[in-house]
């Protein structure tokens, strides 16, 4: 009966109760409206009560009564927010960068938003799982280990050789190299072999890899103050296979030109046939919508979450809807637990796209917390100081003629 008020002009509420009683009663609703209003007792929390057109009742809060309810508030440990009698446990996958790049200006996004959620879920009462679901893993790291070793060995074998401006850096010829160099391409393929085959030292390579950009992102959440539990793709590596059998005991599992995928519904190609979601591509590697099909079979499974909910940009609105289809069918949710994508747009720059430097690269996020605002940046480099991380190594002094890389 009593609805907030369209347009603050006429109050705080509105009750339309007098329109549809009119005609039951056999008076006019302006009539109704005036025997409702002489019966009203809202004295203690409304001004009085006004009937506007045909016969809308109208009400005001007093100022005091508003000014008492913020005390109350106030002065309450819970801020009058009460716990859930229902605490659930409940996943929110956000941040997650990717290693071996720099955070960007979007990741700021997904962290800021991913955590208001997570805080607002924790003080409702429910248990969270603050996930960071960084791109740790994928044939990236193949060309960069079969880079570094030729251009920068010791990056491979020793920590703190280089910081992540340089990785960043090698990671951007790297992948020139790739695309152009059809032989450094399979050197790259066989560093993947040889890393997902376990091999100790390019697992170690690896890592130190991982630890280098984790570092940096750790400076980015410490200044934040952002708890997360880090559960990288590589995590989910063991469960791949599974996914795969499960996918084709459910009789989804499908070959395609080599490959294995699963044919979506609702999902169509111009000609109005179903697209595929490729699990395992022809070449046998997985990518990144089995491993997030991983990580719901694992979430639900282990984690026994029953919401998750994901934190990214608009642009991977259709990636989860696919991979949420593909899991429900699969089995592994129970209708009571939401998967849920919160997206959000494009961060812009003045001129309404997407936000980039002058030399049209993505703005880091670091240089741009730097740039902002003078007071977090002072925090930021004293909290740089702190964690004794060193100062960006200029590129020039490392490459490429001191690696040998004449070119
Ligand atoms: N690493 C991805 C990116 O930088 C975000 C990952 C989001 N989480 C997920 N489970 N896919 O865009």
């Amino acid at each position: 009966m009593l609805g907030v008020a369209t347009n603050p002009k006429f109050g705080d509420y509105q009750a339309n109760v007098a329109l549809s009683l009119a005609k039951r009663v056999g008076c006019s609703p302006r009539e109704v409206a005036e025997r409702v209003i002489a019966h009203l007792r809202v004295e203690d929390c409304c001004e009085a009560p006004t009937l506007a057109g045909p016969g809308f009742i109208n009400l005001t809060l007093k100022p005091d009564y508003l000014s008492d309810w913020l005390r109350r508030i106030e002065a309450d440990d819970r801020l009058g927010i009460v716990a859930t009698t229902h605490p659930q446990r409940v996943v929110v996958d956000f941040s997650s960068p990717n290693i071996a790049k720099e955070m960007h200006v979007g990741h700021l996004r997904s962290t800021i938003i991913g955590d208001a959620i997570a805080h607002v879920l924790e003080f409702q009462g429910h248990d969270v799982l603050r996930l960071n679901h960084v791109g740790d893993w994928g044939t990236q790291f193949g060309m960069l280990i079969a880079y570094l070793r030729e251009v920068c060995p010791e990056a491979l074998t020793t920590s703190d050789a280089i910081d992540l401006g340089d990785l960043v850096a090698f990671y951007k010829q790297a992948k020139q190299r790739f695309d152009e160099n059809p032989e450094f391409k399979e050197t790259a393929r066989l560093e993947v072999v040889k890393l997902q085959s376990g091999d100790a030292e390019s697992h170690k390579a690896w890592q130190l890899l991982c630890n280098q950009s984790r570092r940096e992102f750790q400076v980015i959440y410490d200044w934040l103050d952002i708890q997360l539990v880090e559960r990288g793709e590589s995590f989910y590596n063991p469960f791949l296979a599974d996914v795969l059998a499960d996918l084709q005991s459910a009789g989804l599992l499908v070959e395609d030109a080599g490959a294995q995928c699963v044919f979506l519904e609702g999902f169509t190609n111009k000609d109005g046939d179903a697209l595929p979601l490729i699990v395992k591509k022809s070449d046998g590697a997985y990518n990144y919508a089995t491993t997030d099909l991983a990580a719901i079979r694992y979430r639900l499974g282990q984690d026994k979450a029953e919401r998750v909910i994901y934190v990214t940009d608009a642009g991977q609105s259709s990636h989860f809807a696919q991979v949420f289809q593909v899991a429900k069918r699969a089995g592994w949710v129970p209708d009571t637990v939401p998967l849920i994508h919160v997206p959000f747009g494009l961060v812009q720059g003045e001129d309404g796209k997407r936000l980039k430097t002058r030399s049209g690269d993505t703005v880091r996020l670091k240089d741009l917390l730097d740039e902002r605002s003078h007071g977090p940046a002072r925090i930021f480099r004293s909290v740089w100081k702190q964690k004794g991380v060193r100062r960006q190594m200029s590129l020039s002094s490392i490459q490429p003629k001191r690696w040998g890389l004449g070119q």
